[in-house]
């Protein structure tokens, strides 16, 4: 068992990290440390954390405590308007009208294997993989926390999630409940996000913390293309494959939050959970709450080990159901190639000039259903469009079907557009607030989905559509944010509940649908890359990386998501050149390579391409097919900051395949170009089969491939695929 409990003491050890904490005399439970794994040993204030000197301004425990004062202490959950004045992760509003807690020590469970969190995307673990310690804490109130922890035994990571549970006699207000909050004895770290905007998402900064509070949130209602749910406290001198870096990266697709606080002593907490801002939730009597997950991860191998195991963790322990283990269609997108203006013959045009070339799916995106010539109306009118296709989705289906191919659909269910049946008859199915007129953004409102009204129609909606004709694959978008976040089912003091319970009906509808329709292949989308969390990743295994497919563009975006998201997670297609968004002129081959970065399809009309594209097509799906295992379960390495170039490397799980991707971006005439892998055997050989040479894997690793001697032009490509021989 990785968990223990001695002398007062929790030390919990996932493979390489240890999270260990102290019950003080008093019952308050005191973080002692998160770091890299420590041997079995006596751990308590003395010889891991020690006190920090106590003055007028630092409050006293009002017992007597090892702490001598929370103002000071590093504290494992800390409480709000009980003597920490750094930013807490709970207040919460009781009978006395105050949101002040004050949690102490009850008692604990430990067990293997790891819990669901109900209602909730979380990370999962058989008994085999991962041991469970649960906290209970309790304030006079009758507010009962349960801290949950769950460490993994083949990875670095530690879980975290809280749930609230009113044991007293009266209505309990939740102000704030994060999942996490991890306390540091120094702020000797830079914090690392991923930033961006529509066609721009999931860009790296890093940036030197700084004393007071820093703050990575949405507010959006979704996830959104700002910030992502996730934030890295880097040590200063670490960097891409060395030093120690601390992960968190939170399971939700909602509002949330990352806060950094360094206090005046020079310590750091973080904390991770939903925006407390515009959030409240009221428990009666008997109620719980379940907050969403936190995975931290530890890395000693810097910004790239930290990646590698979020991939492997993701890949193997939040992707569910079938589609986690098999190779993904190949799919090409009518959208870039027609945008509303197609029909039946339009796609089954496109869908003959794919199928001979290897595609495996046609997916025919926005303007199938109601009357959308244009993103202006029809959203929530989910029947087909008898002028696109007059022989239903059935015939479309079945032709695609006898040419091979599978079919796939897009929709945005979450979405209601004003001019829409559905909205003639169900004003009161948006989001809304009583007076005040709703704000429309793409010409649509959005569903309030914590109402089951809502929910059963669109789950009656999809699984009629799902069920009239043979549809492999869901695309589910969701194009805006959300304003005027209110229901008009919930009372007045319910209505700060409104953007959580959103996010519980959409998941329950995600997870009904599944359950129906279990060999859904199911691809997250919003506007592009505006939710691509670990949250939709559980139910998608794939999210549209972004409406930019640009190559070059995506060589920032992609390196920026594969900082926590895996590789066979990001949806990448060859567009056409010029590209829609930019305008920039590339070859077939450097999309194609960029793309093979990710889970590969094609989005332009194909019809239209000469033989000699259309043979390089095939080409590229022929060598798709054999890279997509190692893709979806090698592991990752990036090679070069992508502004200076595209570089990234994937060893297949045996070791016996490498795949080498390269795009030159910015060329010069006298340019050396040496590129040093990574994670290769030293003694091991490895043969380039295009050119015939063999390398050890350390001239690999130390002297590095000389890509000078491809001579590549601007924005010019290579894939290089190594095998070991010996
Ligand atoms: C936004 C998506 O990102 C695009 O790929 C496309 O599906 C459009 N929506 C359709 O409206």
């Amino acid at each position: 068992m990785s968990i223990t409990f001695e002398n007062k003491t929790f030390h919990l050890r996932s493979s390489g990290s240890s999270l260990v904490m102290q019950v003080t005399s008093s019952g308050y439970l005191a973080h002692l440390y998160y770091g890299h794994a420590l041997p079995d040993g006596d751990y308590r204030f003395e010889t891991l954390a020690p006190v920090l000197p106590q003055g007028s301004f630092f409050p006293n425990p009002p017992q007597e405590d090892e702490l001598v004062s929370l103002a000071t202490a590093m504290m494992e959950y800390p409480c709000y308007g009980t003597g920490d004045f750094r930013p807490s992760a709970i207040a919460a509003v009781g009978a006395d009208g105050s949101p002040a807690v004050d949690l102490r020590y009850v008692s604990h469970r430990i067990y293997a294997g790891k819990p669901a969190i109900p209602g909730l995307p979380a990370t999962y673990a058989a008994e085999q993989d991962a041991d469970t310690l649960e906290i209970d804490m309790q304030d006079h109130t009758g507010l009962v926390v349960t801290l949950i922890y769950t460490a993994f035994r083949d990875y670095p990571v530690i879980t975290r999630s809280v749930r609230a549970e009113n044991r007293g006699s009266h209505t309990i207000t939740l102000e704030r409940i994060y999942s996490s909050a991890t306390d540091f004895p120094t702020s000797n770290y830079d914090l690392l996000h991923l930033w961006g905007s529509w066609a721009m998402e999931r860009t790296p900064e890093r940036t030197p913390l700084t004393h007071g509070g820093q703050r990575i949130s949405s507010l959006r209602g979704s996830s959104g293309h700002i910030h992502n749910p996730f934030a890295a406290l880097v040590e200063k001198d670490a960097s891409e494959e060395m030093g120690e870096v601390f992960g968190f990266s939170l399971v939700y697709s909602g509002s949330f939050a990352i806060e950094t606080e360094v206090d005046s002593l020079g310590q750091t907490r973080i904390l991770c959970g939903i925006n407390p801002d515009g959030f409240g939730w009221q428990l009666q009597p008997g109620e719980k709450f379940d907050t969403p997950e936190t995975v931290m991860v530890y890395s000693d191998q810097g910004i790239g080990g930290m990646s590698r195991t979020y991939h492997k963790l993701y890949s193997r322990h939040l992707i569910r159901g079938p589609w986690r283990d098999r190779d993904r269609p190949i799919i090409i997108n009518n959208w870039e190639a027609t945008y509303f203006g197609f029909n039946e013959e339009k796609l089954l045009e496109i869908a003959r000039a794919a199928a001979p070339l290897g595609i495996e799916m046609l997916v025919m995106d926005d303007g199938w259903f109601g009357r959308r010539d244009d993103d202006h109306s029809s959203l929530g009118d989910w029947y087909v469009d008898q002028n696109k296709l007059p022989l239903g989705l059935g015939h479309l289906s079945d032709e695609l079907h006898k040419l091979g191919m599978q079919m796939g659909i897009w929709f945005e269910p979450e979405m209601i557009s004003p001019d829409s049946d559905l909205y003639r008859a169900h004003p009161d199915w948006a989001l809304q607030l009583p007076g005040r007129p709703n704000s429309p953004a793409r010409w649509q409102y959005v569903l309030d989905m914590s109402r089951q009204d809502v929910q059963d129609y669109l789950f009656e909606r999809i699984s009629d559509i799902l069920s009239c004709a043979k549809i492999e694959y869901v695309k589910w978008d969701f194009n805006r944010n959300l304003t005027e976040v209110g229901s008009a089912l919930l009372p007045p003091e319910r209505q700060k509940e409104v953007g959580h319970r959103y996010m519980l009906g959409l998941y329950a509808l995600l997870e009904r649908l599944l359950n129906a329709f279990p060999d859904l292949l199911l691809e997250g989308c919003s506007g592009g890359g505006g939710r691509f969390d670990p949250g939709m990743l559980y139910y998608s295994p794939q999210i549209w990386t972004s409406d930019d497919t640009d190559p070059i563009e995506r060589l920032t975006i992609q390196y920026g998501t594969s900082i926590v998201y895996p590789p066979s997670s990001m949806s990448a297609h060859v567009s056409a050149s010029p590209n829609h968004q930019t305008g920039r002129v590339t070859s077939l081959n450097t999309r194609g390579v960029v793309a093979m970065g990710g889970s590969f399809g094609y989005e332009l009309d194909i019809s239209k391409l000469s033989d000699s594209e259309k043979s390089e097509i095939a080409d590229q799906i022929r060598q798709y097919h054999e890279y997509a295992p190692i893709i979806r379960d090698g592991s990752y390495y990036r090679l070069m900051n992508s502004h200076e170039a595209g570089a990234w490397e994937i060893v297949s799980d045996d070791g016996k395949t490498v795949l080498v991707g390269y795009v030159s971006v910015l060329v010069r005439v006298v340019n050396v170009r040496i590129l040093k892998l990574r994670g290769l055997d030293e003694n091991a050989r490895y043969l380039d089969p295009a050119s015939g040479l063999v390398y050890t894997g350390g001239a690999l690793m130390h002297g590095g491939l000389n890509l000078s001697l491809l001579n590549l032009r601007d924005r010019e490509a290579v894939m290089i695929k190594l095998v070991r021989v010996d």
